[in-house]
């Protein structure tokens, strides 16, 4: 079982993994963390929202920010729909790093630290790379006082992993979740699309033996 949690370089492989995925960023030219992204491509630069008042560079690939931007479209660039717009483009990147909140800042005309704050505030989204099987804790009322925590807890141990993080070998990541509409088989928790219900503490290990060989 993985006993690290993910560094920067741990982070640079996960991130060749996905960009390789969308067959965008040759894994020679990646270095570590969002520097991977930097060297990788075209400069895209902008000139940010009025009250930023600031230039702002991005180092993007040409490919991913008109798909970052086309996302957006979708949805009129209207800043109401911020979550909207997080949730798709998350679902097809894998994550929100930095570089991308700027680009849907300066789209949808918010400023970087708005959309920081949503991207933060929400467990669902994140800012490093999910794990190819991510795991969601439900910590919702009838899942908590069915003893998800304690759950949590022992995948927390097993994985040597905080909430937020993802292994090493980008396998599995964990996040919590609030109830996902099964309060009868409480505590539930997802490994993808995969539900397990009634999990308890010993019941762990043999849901992530599950995945060792996959
Ligand atoms: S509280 Fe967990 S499914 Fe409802």
């Amino acid at each position: 079982m993985a006993t690290k949690i993910l560094t920067d370089k741990a982070a640079a492989e996960k991130l060749t993994d996905a960009e390789k995925a969308m067959g965008e960023v040759p894994k020679s030219e990646l270095t570590t963390g969002m520097q991977s992204m930097e060297k990788s491509t075209s400069i895209y630069s902008y000139a940010a929202p009025e009250k930023d008042k600031t230039k702002v560079k991005l180092k993007l690939s040409d490919e991913k920010v008109e798909r970052i931007k086309a996302i957006c479209a979708l949805f009129d660039n209207n800043g109401g729909e911020l979550i909207s717009v997080l949730h798709l483009t998350q679902n097809e990147l894998g994550y929100l790093p930095a570089e991308v909140q700027e680009v849907i800042a300066h789209s949808l005309k918010l400023s970087v630290a708005h959309v920081y704050g949503v991207v933060t505030f929400y467990s669902y989204f994140s800012m490093i790379p999910k794990g190819r099987f991510p795991i969601s804790i439900c910590t919702g009322t009838a899942c908590y006082v069915r003893g998800a925590e304690k759950v949590l807890e022992e995948f927390k141990r097993q994985l040597n992993l905080k909430v937020g993080e993802t292994t090493p070998d980008g396998k599995f990541s964990l996040n919590c979740l609030r109830c996902v509409g099964a309060c009868g088989l409480a505590p539930v928790i997802l490994v993808g699309e995969k539900v397990y219900a009634r999990v308890a503490p010993d019941g762990v290990k043999a849901i992530l033996d599950a995945y060792k060989e996959k």
